[in-house]
């Protein structure tokens, strides 16, 4: 049983308990409609309480039902026989209240708030839309414009602007039941009100619309979903309430078995089950309480920063007073931008700064629980951090190398206690993106790893467990898209149609177009090492263009051409001689978005395959988070490994060997052929 009732005089209280966020599942749909026709013949209630145990409210349909045929009883039933029960019934929610679970919320007669709680239709960011009335009960209730930011952006509102638009009753800032109780006994007697399915829908005229589809579409790009919220909230306003559920209902139905749902559901569980891998179950973490971070240039910098924002006070070290103050004004630069942009007040800023330490001298560790690296991307420098920190540092510090590509072992192979030695690979700006590559040494205890895990739990970042490899998981995906571009330009693509077919794929900049934002130089040094250590990388014309000292926007030319002080790529005459000076007589291959986007982002996932037969990934939705979180591979595809399996991985394969036999990809790799033969990553 998913529900229980308990008595106060005439209240019935209703509680609902289905643990982790009391989701809608089938069974809970049941034990409600039974709770419901339970009151309705109970003559001694008078009006009923709807509250939950634990940390929160209803959090909406039970997301892990989505891959299967629904079953009644159906939400809209449910949501119905409540709005109609003869007493009336009164929402007590907390925590948050979303989707199917506001939906619940509105076919109760009242609704009241615990304080700090979060409301929304979040169905947008599965894919999907309400399906149980949200987008035809909230219009009437809070009018058009709230009803269509809440539907159409999945975005949540606390309880002031809930109380201001109109969702809730009341709030009770002491114990919500007990205020439940007594709000529900001061409406015994009194009439019920009008449900809000018999209220009128509000009207809007045709240029509202027009303006909100415009807005809505910009913001979606190829998400399907917000403007199908739209569109139902739209036909609310149109049509009666029964043709307006009829059309919603069938609108959800129709995206729940949509690809883009199903990538947006991966998406979901995969985010949520990559910060507690099972091969960490049980195993303790280390407690974070103190931190530092050696060398405070863009990633020290940014990573003290998200230190900082965890709560945690911080050591930054550099290598003079000099470069220490520089490393203080990059953090300082951070917080001023946070407050320029209204994410941070002034205070707050101030406040964070100030927990900020720097130092040259490595006696202000000794009692840190947790030091990150970030020099020079250089294993002599790096080594001697290392072998100062074993002196300086506690036994039982954790003692970390944010490196890019240097293999971790190497870095850390002198340091004191191996054990607490590991990999932590942050993203640029450390302080804002989400993922953080988890780096375990050959000697590394699973109690650091865990410990890793904990951080970015901390951090608010999500985690993945990447084995030891040039590039880890993300940056060795990243080499292989590198040199396929290039391969294409030699082939007869240009930079301008495999950028706009990257963007039309869903990726939000080309290859090309990142490159001269970020800067040419940074992957010029990365090849000139690996070439140092004898490793072959194909470059020829990013190599071409760093000689000229293209090196992207900073110097007025790269990949493309920009006039001072404009952004604007124009396509280079430069990079097309260079181009047909390289590619001899290979510049007839015939492109169209498809076909590049295919040619791009299919040796991508044969590279990705590769990485989990070798287990530098453990499971292929880690990559998909490599990709979404760290390069901007788009959610509505689901990350890079699930976007192949559902194009069949047995046409990767067959695509590749076409690509391949005319000297335009390497061969689809082992570990996807194998896959194909089932076609799956998962076995
Ligand atoms: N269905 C099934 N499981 C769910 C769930 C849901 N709607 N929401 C959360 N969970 C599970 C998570 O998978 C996780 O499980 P795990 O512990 O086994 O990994 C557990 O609950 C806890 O989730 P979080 O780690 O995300 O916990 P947080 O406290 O960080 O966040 C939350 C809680 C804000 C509720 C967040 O989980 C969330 O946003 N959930 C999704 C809410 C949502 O999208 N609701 C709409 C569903 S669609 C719908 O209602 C359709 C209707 O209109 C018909
Ligand atoms: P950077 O050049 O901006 O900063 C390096 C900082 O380290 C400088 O401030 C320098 O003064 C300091 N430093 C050098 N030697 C030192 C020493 N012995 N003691 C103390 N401080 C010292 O470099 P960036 O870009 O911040 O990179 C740092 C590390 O992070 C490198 O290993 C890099 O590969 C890695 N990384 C870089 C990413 C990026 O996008 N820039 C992304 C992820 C990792």
């Amino acid at each position: 049983m998913t529900v229980t009732t308990s008595y106060q005089g005439p209240i019935a209280v209703v509680s609902i308990d289905n643990p982790p966020v009391n989701a809608l599942s089938k069974q809970l749909r049941q034990d409600l409609l039974d709770a419901v026709v339970r009151m309705d013949a109970d003559p001694a209630v008078e009006a009923v309480v709807l509250s939950c145990e634990g940390r929160t409210f209803i959090a909406g349909a039970d997301v892990k039902e989505f891959g299967k045929p629904p079953e009644a009883p159906h939400l809209p039933d449910v949501v119905t026989a409540i709005e109609h029960a003869e007493k009336p019934w009164v929402g007590a929610v907390h925590g948050n209240v979303l989707g199917g679970g506001l939906e619940i919320a509105l076919g109760c007669t009242y609704r009241i708030a615990a304080p700090k709680t979060n409301f929304g239709l979040p169905e947008v960011k599965l894919g999907i839309i309400p399906g149980a009335g949200g987008t035809v009960r909230l219009p009437r209730l809070i009018g058009v414009e709230a009803a269509v930011d809440l539907a159409t952006s999945g975005a949540v509102i606390g309880t002031e602007k809930a109380k201001a638009v109109g969702l809730i009753d009341a709030v009770v800032e002491g114990d919500l039941r007990e205020g439940a109780v007594a709000f529900a006994q001061s409406i015994i007697g009194l009439p019920k009100p009008q449900p809000i399915s018999l209220r009128a829908a509000p009207q809007k005229d045709g240029d509202f619309w027009s303006q909100a589809e415009s807005s809505v579409r910009s913001k979606a790009k190829r998400e399907v979903a917000p403007l199908r919220a739209l569109a139902s909230v739209r036909n609310a306003t149109e049509v009666d309430f029964e043709a307006a559920m009829t059309f919603e209902r069938s609108t959800f139905l129709d995206l729940r078995a949509s690809d883009q749902a199903a990538a947006l559901r991966h998406v979901f569980f995969a985010e949520r089950a990559a910060p507690r891998p099972p091969e960490l179950q049980g195993v303790p973490a280390a407690e974070i309480l103190s931190a530092a971070v050696v060398g405070g240039g863009t990633m020290g910098a940014g990573i003290v920063a998200a230190l900082r924002d965890a709560g945690l006070p911080v050591v930054l070290i550099e290598r003079d007073a000099e470069a220490a103050e520089r490393g203080l004004s990059n953090v300082r630069a951070i917080f001023d931008g946070a407050v320029k942009r209204g994410r941070l007040t002034a205070e707050l800023a101030a406040d964070r700064l100030a927990g900020v330490q720097t130092s040259t001298d490595y006696g202000a560790l000794t009692d840190v629980d947790l030091v990150i690296e970030a020099v020079f991307e250089d294993l002599a420098v790096k080594q001697a951090v290392f072998a100062k920190l074993s002196g300086a540092c506690r036994a039982d510090a954790v003692l970390a190398t944010n490196t890019s590509y240097l293999d971790p072992n190497q870095i850390g192979a002198g340091v004191k206690v191996p054990a607490r030695f590991l990999g932590l690979h942050f993203f640029s700006p450390a302080n804002v993106m989400k993922l953080l590559e988890i780096v375990p040494t050959a000697t590394t205890s699973v109690e650091a790893v865990a410990t890793g895990f904990a951080l970015a739990r901390l951090l608010g970042k999500i985690p993945v467990w990447a084995g030891i490899c040039d590039g880890f998981i993300g940056n060795r995906i990243l080499k292989v898209t590198r040199a396929q571009t290039e391969r294409l330009l030699l082939s007869g693509a240009t930079p301008s149609a495999i950028d706009a077919a990257m963007r039309q794929f869903g990726m939000p900049m080309g290859p090309f177009e990142a490159q001269d934002l970020g800067g040419l130089d940074i992957a010029a040094f990365q090849r000139r090492a690996a070439r140092d250590r004898g490793e072959a990388v194909f470059a020829p014309i990013a190599d071409k263009l760093c000689e000229l000292g293209r090196f992207g926007q900073k110097t007025s030319g790269g990949w493309y051409d920009y006039a001072p002080g404009d952004r604007t790529p124009r396509p280079s005459d430069v990079v097309t001689k260079i181009i047909a000076g390289k590619a001899g007589d290979h510049l007839a291959g015939e492109w169209d978005n498809e076909s590049l986007a295919e040619a791009i982002i299919f040796p991508m996932i044969s590279e990705g395959a590769a990485i989990l037969d070798e287990k530098v990934a453990l499971r292929a939705a880690d990559i998909d988070i490599v990709e979404i979180h760290g390069y901007g591979f788009p959610r509505w595809r689901g990350g890079l490994m699930h976007y192949g399996e559902s194009v069949g991985l047995s046409k990767v394969v067959e695509r590749l060997r076409q690509l391949s036999s005319k000297g335009l990809s390497a061969a689809p790799s082992q570990g996807l052929v194998r896959a194909a033969a089932s076609d799956s990553f998962d076995g």
